[in-house]
């Protein structure tokens, strides 16, 4: 069983929770740049490989900027996500822009930014050249429905995933933007989400070299690139193992000879767009046990809910839990880890072995790095927390402040509403 370990020790933690009030979310500068430097050297032997970090996996500027750093661009899917890869000096074609339902603002701000735009739907091609005009390059997302084999839980089965376009929209999308005067393409998918199986990216890309292959043969298109979407799974659980990224690159590699070289297409730009592997295992949530309540069962009440961490609530994902200082200590007993929310859902374990927890202990979810702190909300009132970084020096960052009352009510109009959060702000 692989050990989850932590980057900090008690007395770190500690002298963090000194300076920054629980809970938050702290993420491992030095592990995400490593991390990223895997991923770019399982791709080195590919012609312009680039890796379009998923911003809605963790929507922060100074998260944005270490992976532009590393080399990365931003998938964006929103008009909140193109504005932070641009205040990240993300800019043009290192972005894609990858939504579905998309409002026209979107559109406009995409282009505006030069970014590629990847359009999830063959009815979007007059929606975009109406509202933003048509860029020079497009890409398309494909849904191979019920062609692939098989799905996973939270993607669902391709044929009942409400994303991208049918095989025949496809080899028709890419004859009406030609026609219309788009000079230059690229090819989308996105049919797996939190996959430990290596094979199945390399799968996937075996399906995605076949079709540019179709595609060439049969419209004459030769697509710039092949972007295999993001979906590689971390191991949440500790007798899970991580996906190696070595031996997927070098299949990919293997296919993309016996395909795209073989058939004349070299050279293709490859692209990804992952952001639970790059960020997720770096991220932890920090929170203090404010409660302990015995009832049927055994409760252990934390200073952060579900507004912190959805996952558990929403999929019953699993999110290890280390006690600070009680890493050595026999998991002895059998705890529900719940926050506060008037939600019967807002746990963050169920019936998990954990060594005695007492009021006060520290309590760390791992594993919260991406679609963490992203997912949250505000039901009950509930603020959401500061987002902290571990410099590789091991000085700390603030890097989104907590919310406050005055964050939550800032959009009411209401008369009394300056005059209660003034006396509520004693109790902040
Ligand atoms: C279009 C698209 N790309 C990339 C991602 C990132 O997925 P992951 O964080 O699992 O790699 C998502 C996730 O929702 C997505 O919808």
């Amino acid at each position: 069983m692989a050990e989850k370990k932590l980057p900090f020790t008690k007395a770190k933690l500690e002298e963090i929770i000194r300076q920054h009030k629980t809970p938050f979310h702290i993420y491992d500068e030095k592990g995400i740049r490593e991390n990223a430097r895997k991923l770019t050297a399982a791709f080195a032997w590919a012609p312009g490989f680039k890796e379009y970090f998923a911003v809605k996996a963790t929507p922060n500027p100074y998260i944005l900027q270490i992976l532009r750093e590393e080399g990365f661009g931003a998938d964006c899917s929103s008009l909140a996500e193109l504005v932070l890869a641009e205040m990240a000096g993300i800019t043009g074609e290192e972005i894609i822009f990858s939504s579905n339902d998309t409002p026209a603002e979107e559109y406009i701000k995409a282009k505006q930014l030069g970014a590629i735009i990847n359009l999830d739907d063959i009815t979007h091609i007059e929606f975009l050249e109406k509202h933003a005009g048509l860029p020079e390059i497009i890409s398309f997302r494909y849904n191979p429905g019920p062609l692939l084999k098989q799905g996973n839980t939270i993607i669902g089965k391709p044929e009942e995933a409400k994303y991208g376009l049918t095989r025949q929209q496809l080899f028709d999308a890419y004859r009406i933007v030609q026609a219309k005067g788009v000079k230059r393409f690229g090819l989308h998918t996105m049919v797996i989400s939190n996959e430990l199986n290596p094979q199945c990216f390399v799968e996937t890309a075996n399906m995605m070299f076949d079709l540019a292959i179709e595609i060439y043969q049969k419209l004459g298109i030769k697509v710039e690139f092949i972007d295999l979407g993001g979906g590689i799974g971390i191991p949440y659980r500790p007798e899970q193992q991580p996906v190696d990224l070595a031996y997927v690159g070098e299949e990919i590699r293997k296919a993309y000879e016996a395909k795209i070289v073989a058939n004349g297409l070299h050279p293709v730009k490859l692209a990804m767009e992952c952001g639970r592997m790059i960020t997720g295992p770096y991220g932890y949530l920090v929170a203090r046990v404010l409660h302990k309540k015995e009832i049927y069962k055994n409760y252990v009440g934390l200073d952060a809910c579900m507004a912190n961490l959805m996952r558990p609530g929403m999929y019953g994902a699993y999110h290890h839990i280390t006690v600070a200082g009680k890493e050595d200590w026999p998991a002895d007993h059998i705890y529900d880890v719940t926050g506060s929310l008037c939600e019967n859902n807002d746990k963050f374990a169920i019936d998990r072995p954990l060594p005695r927890i007492d009021i006060g202990d520290i309590v760390v979810i791992h594993d919260t790095g991406a679609h963490g702190h992203a997912m949250g909300f505000n039901y009950n009132g509930k603020l959401r927390s500061a987002e902290l970084l571990l410099r590789p020096d091991g000085s700390v960052k603030l890097i989104r402040r907590a919310e406050t009352l005055a964050d939550l009510f800032a959009t009411l109009n209401f008369p009394q509403c300056e005059l209660s959060l003034a006396a509520a702000s004693t109790t902040e």
